[in-house]
């Protein structure tokens, strides 16, 4: 069954090459994702050599857990890595049908990426964006090409979680949105069409749920119970770990986006930012033993 606002997938155009830009934990877990999937050859770019190198080596170590595990044997292992390589130059992009960006989470940064991009791909290459919350219209806006960009929103872990959420931006033509559904359905994802809106359905909730567990402990509950409370209510993961996975950054930037849209409905909190100016990424430290307990160097920013 066609995806409610799919367009026909006859018009999708077929995918050979997959270009990836950044080499992060997103982006890494995104090329073996593709590679794996849709088996077809997938470059990674990032900044520097060492980025790409990081984000290569962790395929490839992804890979060996894989064929470990016995879900891969030695010559898929060996198939597999060699579908996925880096490269400092985007021009290595020219043979690619689709390209994603899974850069930082800033509006010009992104702009800049896929305006490099489009130099050195042909005119029908899909460029998507794995933004977590930025207008994806805005994105386009100064592209020759603004009709072949579109959403492709994955949930952390990349591999494990069902959900795509894919966009569709003001101009996106409906070949482009084929390519993204059929692409999203190879990838075995179970792909929804959402509006392009601040941090699109599922961030929006996700920013709310985190949002109000940190502001339960700016009022005085502690780590603790939070964690406690909402483990036990059923959810996969408590808010306070989830954020640890998402990474506070990339919560705090959703988060700041949609008090930029909606500044009654979420409030930012200064704790919060504190936290990520502090360079932290987990409010949980663990012991030699395996016990849990708040960071104390957290818990100070809290006081
Ligand atoms: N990378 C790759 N695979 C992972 C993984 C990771 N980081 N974490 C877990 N897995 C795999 C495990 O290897 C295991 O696979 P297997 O069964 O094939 O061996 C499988 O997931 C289940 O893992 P576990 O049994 O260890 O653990 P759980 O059953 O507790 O599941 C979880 C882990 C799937 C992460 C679960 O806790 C969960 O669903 N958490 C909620 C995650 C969530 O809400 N994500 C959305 C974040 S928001 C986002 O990303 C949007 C962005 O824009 C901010």
């Amino acid at each position: 069954k066609r995806p409610a606002g799919a367009p026909d997938k006859g018009l999708a155009r077929p995918v050979t090459k997959v270009g990836i830009v950044g080499a992060g934990l997103m982006a890494s877990q995104m090329a073996l994702l593709f590679a794996r999937q849709l088996k077809v050859p997938v470059v990674l770019t990032d900044i520097d050599q060492a980025r790409v190198d990081k984000g290569v080596s962790y395929v490839h170590a992804e890979i060996d857990k894989l064929a470990a595990k016995g879900r891969l044997s030695a010559d898929g292992a060996n198939r597999l890595k060699a579908l996925v390589g880096g490269s400092l130059d985007k021009a290595a992009f020219a043979d690619a049908d689709f390209v994603i960006e899974a850069v930082f989470e800033e509006m010009k940064v992104k702009q800049q990426v896929f305006a490099e991009v489009e130099a050195h791909v042909s005119e029908t290459c899909v460029l998507a964006t794995n933004t977590s919350s930025l207008s994806i219209t805005e994105m386009a806006f100064r592209l020759k090409h603004p009709e072949r960009v579109v959403g492709f929103h994955f949930f952390n872990p990349v591999a494990v979680m069902p959900l795509l959420e894919i966009v569709r931006a003001e101009r996106t033509d409906d070949a482009t949105l084929a390519t993204a559904f059929s692409v999203g359905k190879s990838l075995k994802k179970s792909c929804v069409l959402v509006k392009d809106a601040p941090a699109f359905v599922v961030n929006r909730l996700l920013t709310r749920f985190m949002g109000e567990i940190i502001r339960a402990v700016d009022e005085g509950t502690p780590f603790e119970v939070a964690d406690k409370a909402t483990e036990d209510l059923g959810l996969p993961m408590s808010p306070l770990v989830l954020l640890q996975l998402v990474g506070p950054a990339v919560a705090l930037h959703v988060a700041e986006t949609m008090h930029r849209a909606f500044p009654d409905r979420f409030p930012v909190s200064d704790n919060m930012k504190r936290f990520v100016e502090a360079g932290k990424t987990a409010v949980w430290t663990w012991d030699a033993a395996g016990n849990q307990t708040v960071d104390p160097e957290v818990a100070a920013l809290w006081q």
